[in-house]
C-alpha cells in the first residue's frame, strides 16, 4: 500500500489543523504540527528571556532543545514535548502567539526546524501542516494543498476556538493580529508562506470541515493512497 506524503500550507485560521488531523486519522498517518515547534522555540525564549530580535540567541535556542510529538494518552492525537516537558497547551498562550512571527522568520531557527521535520517524513505516511511544507521541508510530497480563507472567517474560526477553551478576546483585536500575522509570516525573506506552483489550492471560506476533508482525501486517494479500514 503507497505511503503518501500530504503537506497543508496556508495562514492562521484557514482551517489547517482541524483538517491535517482528520485526514491523518482517515488515513492512519502521523500528523506533524509545525506550527507548535516554532511556537515551543518561543516559549523556550520567553522563558530564558532571550529577546525576539536576538537571531543568534534563538537560533541557539532552538539547536538546544529537544521536540517530541507523544501520543495523547487519553484520545487521540498528539501532544508536544519540550525537553520532556509536555507544553501542549502552554504554546497555545497569546503571549506566544504574539510572538511566534519574529522566531519564525529567523533563518537559523527555520534550517534547525526543518531539517527536524524532514527526519519525521522518511518512509511517507505522513500529514504535516504549516507555512513552507509543500516548498520547502517536504517538496516531494504526492499532495499539496494550500487552504485560504477571508480574513473575516479566519477571525470568527479562532474567535469560536478561543471562546470554546472560555477565553474571551475582543474581535477587532483579534482580526488585527491576524492580519499582523500573515503581513510578518508571508512578507518575510526566508521561506515565506506561499502556495508551492504544483499545490491544489483551496478556499475554504464557504465550506464546511468535511467539505475540505473530503476533497483532499480525494486528492490523496486519486494517487493512490487507501483508507484505513
Ligand atoms: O500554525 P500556527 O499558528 O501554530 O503557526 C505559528 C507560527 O509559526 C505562525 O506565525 C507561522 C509560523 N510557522 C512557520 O513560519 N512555518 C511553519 N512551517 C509553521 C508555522
Amino acid at each position: 500500500m503507497k505511503k503518501l506524503k500530504i503537506a497543508i500550507d496556508g495562514p492562521a485560521g484557514s482551517g489547517k489543523s482541524t483538517v491535517a488531523k482528520r485526514v491523518a486519522e482517515a488515513l492512519n498517518y502521523i500528523y506533524v504540527d509545525t506550527g507548535a515547534m516554532y511556537r515551543a522555540v518561543t516559549l523556550a525564549a520567553l522563558r530564558k528571556g532571550v529577546s525576539m530580535d536576538d537571531g543568534e540567541g534563538l537560533t541557539e535556542l532552538s539547536a538546544g532543545i529537544q521536540l517530541e510529538f507523544r501520543p495523547a494518552e487519553e484520545g487521540k492525537g498528539y501532544r508536544l514535548y519540550m525537553d520532556g516537558e509536555d507544553v501542549h497547551e502552554e504554546i497555545r498562550s497569546l503571549e506566544v502567539t504574539n510572538n511566534v512571527s519574529f522566531v519564525a522568520a529567523v533563518a537559523g531557527v527555520r534550517r534547525n526546524l526543518v531539517r527536524l521535520q524532514q527526519s519525521l517524513t522518511s518512509g511517507g505516511g505522513v500529514v504535516m501542516e504549516g507555512r513552507d511544507i509543500g516548498t520547502v521541508v517536504m517538496p516531494d510530497a504526492e499532495v499539496k494543498v494550500f487552504l485560504t480563507a477571508s480574513v473575516a472567517a479566519r477571525t470568527r474560526r479562532r474567535l469560536l476556538e478561543l471562546q470554546a477553551k472560555g477565553i474571551m478576546v475582543n474581535e477587532e483585536e483579534l482580526q488585527a493580529s491576524i492580519i499582523r500575522r500573515d503581513a510578518i509570516d508571508s512578507g518575510r525573506e526566508v521561506d515565506p508562506l506561499r502556495p508551492a506552483p504544483d499545490s491544489f489550492e483551496l478556499d475554504t471560506t464557504e465550506l464546511n470541515i468535511d467539505q475540505v476533508v473530503e476533497r483532499i482525501l480525494a486528492l490523496a486517494l486519486a494517487k493512490g493512497a487507501r483508507l484505513d479500514q
